[in-house]
């Protein structure tokens, strides 16, 4: 049995766990406000808010209904559009702001866009017109055009906050977001008591422990639901997204820990990776969108295995090694997270061993990441590529070059990271692991690009690494 919030009301259901919250709110309990668009996570048009209790309060992320098990909702508070709506008929903030700016024409994709910018009220994290936009970046509409709604972004920014005209945290915003959010009518007064709601729902919830029934794995479900949609709903896969066992950043003296469930959200509001990665937010806004990076776990990138999986491309590239842990016998080993891949979509890793932990030593002095796609933002990457630099006196005692897109796996550029370990750092250096790279990539013509294309994209992103690091000497 399952049991969860939804909008106002707790809700239990013996429905397969793989059931789409998208398939459950419209087909089970009539709610039509939340709408089908791609059922790929592309469009947005299926954004719900998802609440959650994270140290006694109560947060909430913006997710895509369409890829999110109903597993992934036990315990938790799930918000539709009927969940905001005012009692008295009228409009929310986010609602009016759409209205006002000439925001919405047909109408389908306006839920979405409300349901994000109403996350983004409720979010904590850094006040700008940018991260309003950036609240935005999964919803996509067909007839509207972007400037009316980019305009009535800004201005939920500006009417909640009066600071987007300058950048300030949430945390200097007064008062809790969940209070202003009711003050200004963004989400109705019921939102108050959702905090000891889901703590009563979390202490009567058996659900939460992990079931050991067979050996299919799940986490945010953004690969699997897109990938396998009809065979998911059925499959009985166990759920590693709410783990707490598997969600951790920790940080120790030389090294820091991640659990496998972290998403990559959390990588952008945590204080480690911040102080770590100077441009962490430039780096990350190029992976997927808010909704995805929501749901989307690191071990769920590496595992995939795509060759061109950012997050894994990352990791590699600061020589992260990954804990696999037997689910039924309990053994444990270490491997280099590169050392993962043995073929295309081939693993070191039997199907009852789970990612338990993920570590990277903290001894690098520059790091920089690079991708180019055909869109900006949310697409897959054509290349991708990431750089991590131990530089002391001027010479590179360790060097580490990760890049995807290719070859049939996420590749650790073995021969041109030892040839810059123990060089001096600087643009000779580079220039000369340039032309290495070009004998150890393989890139095929694909979707993505020409073979010879991505040649050239690999040359030039790892151009882009030799500007970036020299800038933060
Ligand atoms: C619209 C959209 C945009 C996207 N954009 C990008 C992008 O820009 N860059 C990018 O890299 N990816 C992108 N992705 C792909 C996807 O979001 C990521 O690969 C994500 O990190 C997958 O994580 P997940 O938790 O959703 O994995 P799931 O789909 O839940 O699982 C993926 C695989 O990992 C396995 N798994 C999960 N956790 C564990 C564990 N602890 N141990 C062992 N196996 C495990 C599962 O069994 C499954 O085989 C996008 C996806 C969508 C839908
Ligand atoms: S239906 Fe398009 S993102 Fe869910
Ligand atoms: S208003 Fe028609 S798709 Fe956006």
């Amino acid at each position: 049995m399952l049991r969860f919030i939804l909008n106002n009301q707790t809700v239990e259901t013996d429905l397969p766990s793989g059931m789409t919250v998208l398939d459950f709110v419209r087909y089970h309990k009539n709610l039509k406000g939340t709408k089908i668009g791609c059922r790929e996570g592309d469009c947005g048009a299926c954004t719900v808010l998802v609440g959650e209790l994270t140290d006694g309060e109560v947060g909430y992320r913006s997710m895509t209904s369409c890829l999110m098990p109903l597993a992934n909702a036990a315990g938790k508070h799930i918000v539709t559009i009927e969940g905001i709506n005012p009692a008295d008929g009228g409009l929310t903030p986010a609602q009016t702001a759409l209205v006002d700016e000439s925001g919405t024409q047909c109408g389908f994709c306006t839920v979405g866009f409300v349901m994000s910018l109403t996350g983004y009220s409720l979010s904590g994290g850094e006040r700008s017109g940018e991260t309003a936009l950036s609240a935005i970046d999964g919803n996509i509409c067909r007839c509207t055009g972007y400037k009316s709604i980019e305009r009535a972004a800004k201005r939920i920014c500006d009417l909640q906050f009066a600071i987007c005209n300058s950048t300030i945290s949430a945390a200097e915003v007064a008062g809790s977001q969940i209070d202003q959010a009711i003050s200004t009518g963004t989400v109705p007064n019921y939102f108050e008591s959702i905090g000891e709601r889901l703590r009563m729902l979390f202490t009567e919830d058996s659900n939460r422990k992990l079931k050991i029934e067979n050996r299919k794995w799940m986490a945010g479900g953004t690969d699997l639901y897109v990938q396998k949609h009809e065979e998911m709903v059925h499959a009985g896969a166990v759920s590693l997204f709410d783990d707490p066992s598997l969600r951790f950043i920790n940080e120790t003296a030389d090294s820091v820990e991640i659990g496998p469930s972290v998403v990559v959200t959390d990588l952008l509001e945590s204080e480690v990776f911040n102080r770590l990665f100077p441009d962490l937010y430039r780096h990350l806004k190029l992976v997927s969108s808010t909704p995805i990076r929501n749901m989307a776990t690191l071990a769920g990138n590496f595992v995939n295995a795509s060759p061109i999986g950012d997050m894994t491309a990352w990791f590699i590239a600061l020589g992260a090694r990954i804990e696999l842990r037997d689910q039924f016998s309990g053994d444990e080993r270490t491997i280099a997270l590169a050392d993962l891949y043995l073929g295309y979509k081939t693993l070191d890793r039997r199907d009852s061993e789970i990612i338990s932990k993920i570590t990277f030593g903290k001894d690098f002095t520059h790091f920089n990441f690079e991708k180019v796609s055909k869109r900006t933002y949310l697409d897959i990457a054509s290349v991708n590529t990431a750089i991590s630099l131990k530089v002391s006196d001027g010479m590179i005692e360790r060097a580490l070059v990760s890049m995807g897109g290719v070859a049939p796996t996420p590749l650790l550029l073995r021969k041109t990271s030892e040839f810059m370990t123990g060089r001096p750092f600087g643009h000779e250096t580079f220039a000369a692991a340039e032309l290495l790279i070009q004998d150890e990539i393989v890139p095929i013509s694909d979707v993505r690009g020409s073979a010879e294309y991505k040649r050239l994209l690999a040359r030039q992103l790892f151009r882009a690494h030799g500007l970036a690091v020299s800038s933060e000497q």
